[in-house]
């Protein structure tokens, strides 16, 4: 490992701050946790830390959106999945934090608050600073020293750089978790492995940070093929100058993605048919599920890919030694159109190839169908997944990679 870990270190009886991503999809009337996916990759790094006193710190979603609420449901979770009581305080770092930190016994837990309401976490003033500049921040120094150790296990936000993931390893001696070294492992394999043919799958909303992710991934002569859904494949269609139509033309402007289209249309032309985009499409039609093929598509939106893609996807995945899917290819909320990404899903759960799906909604489908157990990991990360495969360094990672020694 490139990084201090949590096999390296006896943490009995020390009092650890622990830096987790339980960041859930929350219901926003009933704000109940939809998935715990998150949640229960964290189970083994807590039950490492049995013996220690642990402060569990923790964002869930970003200020001003609907799903921007408190951490109590998440610590009521994680005491069920673990069957050990889970405290929790409505604070940060002030004084209640503070002193219920001080308080805890060896194998207690307690949960803080949503790291993301204190204001020195999310401010641009101090998250554009060097980590050891965050270090100085009121809620660092305080929680700092209040703490003898600190464990990053939170490999979903490392490519954040905010005081929680980087500035702690600056001034305590700090590793990472087990679920931070099991990414990285696993994603570090899709890169260096040697096995042939690697095929990945881009679908889902994220198409700037997909787009980025083949052009890399192409660029550093890592990926044989790349199939193309969702919204990365109406930008390489657009740059191919298939018609569209003037519906999904305005949703990538709408969406700021219509800039995409020439950088696909490089790609296209420097990488040709490693990049495989879809032959036909599906649309709401008034029966249902309608298909279409390229040379004759209606001005409707695309909604999932069509059974001549599905067909010729799942034959290339066969082939696939290494296969990472990230993002559904249709909107697969709606049943008729869930068809493409629960097929990909199979077909990759099927193939004895080393597998990996990112995001929380092909890990949803992957358990619905009763498959997550065939896909050799399940990242928990999105971005920072993205990011991973990117090649870009993540803060997180490298702020553990310069940690203060013990
Ligand atoms: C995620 O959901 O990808 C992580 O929790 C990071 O969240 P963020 O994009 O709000 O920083």
């Amino acid at each position: 490992m490139e990084f201090p870990s949590l096999r390296d270190h006896n943490l009995e009886g020390k009092r650890v701050l622990l830096r987790v991503d339980i960041n859930s999809p929350i219901d926003p009337r009933s704000m109940e946790i939809l998935d715990d996916l998150r949640i229960r990759g964290h189970l083994p790094t807590l039950q490492a830390l049995e013996k220690s006193k642990v402060a569990i710190m923790a964002h869930q979603s970003r200020p001003g959106l609907e799903d921007f609420t408190t951490l109590e449901k998440h610590a009521r979770r994680i005491e069920e999945l673990l069957g050990r009581r889970v405290k929790y305080v409505d604070d940060v770092f002030g004084a209640a934090a503070r002193e219920e930190i001080s308080k805890l016994r060896d194998g207690e837990i307690l949960v803080l608050e949503n790291v993301r309401f204190c204001s020195e976490e999310v401010s641009d003033e101090v998250t554009s600073k060097p980590p050891r500049e965050q270090a100085k921040t009121n809620f660092v120094r305080k929680l700092a020293s209040y703490v003898e150790f600190f464990v990053n296990d939170a490999f979903a936000v490392s490519h954040r750089s905010q005081p929680s993931v980087v500035a702690f390893p600056t001034v305590l001696p700090s590793c990472a978790g087990l679920l931070m070294e099991k990414e990285v492992v696993n994603l570090s394999r899709v890169i260096e492995s040697a096995e042939r043919p690697k095929v990945f799958s881009f679908g889902g909303t994220k198409a700037g940070d997909s787009i980025s992710v083949i052009k890399s991934l192409l660029d550093r002569g890592i990926a044989d093929a790349v199939l193309t859904s969702g919204l990365v494949a109406n930008i390489f269609l657009a740059a191919r100058g298939v018609e569209i139509g003037a519906e999904n033309m305005e949703t990538l402007a709408k969406k700021k993605l219509d800039g995409q289209i020439s950088k696909a249309r490089e790609l296209l032309e420097k990488y040709g048919e490693r990049i495989v985009l879809p032959m036909d499409l599906a649309f709401q039609g008034d029966e249902g599920r309608e298909e279409a093929p390229l040379a004759d598509l209606p001005n409707r939106k695309v909604l999932d890919i069509g059974v001549e893609t599905i067909a010729q996807y799942s034959k290339v995945v066969r082939e696939a030694r290494v296969v990472v899917a990230n993002g559904p290819c249709g909107v697969f909320e709606s049943a008729p159109f869930a068809l493409g990404t629960e097929e990909l899903v199979r077909s990759i759960a099927q193939r004895k190839a080393f597998s990996v799906i990112g995001g929380g909604h092909l890990s949803a489908i992957a358990g619905s169908l009763k498959v997550a157990k065939s896909v050799s990991y399940i990242s928990t990360g999105g971005k920072a997944t993205l990011s991973f495969l990117a090649g870009e360094k993540l803060p997180g990672i490298e702020a553990l990679q310069g940690s203060r020694k013990p």
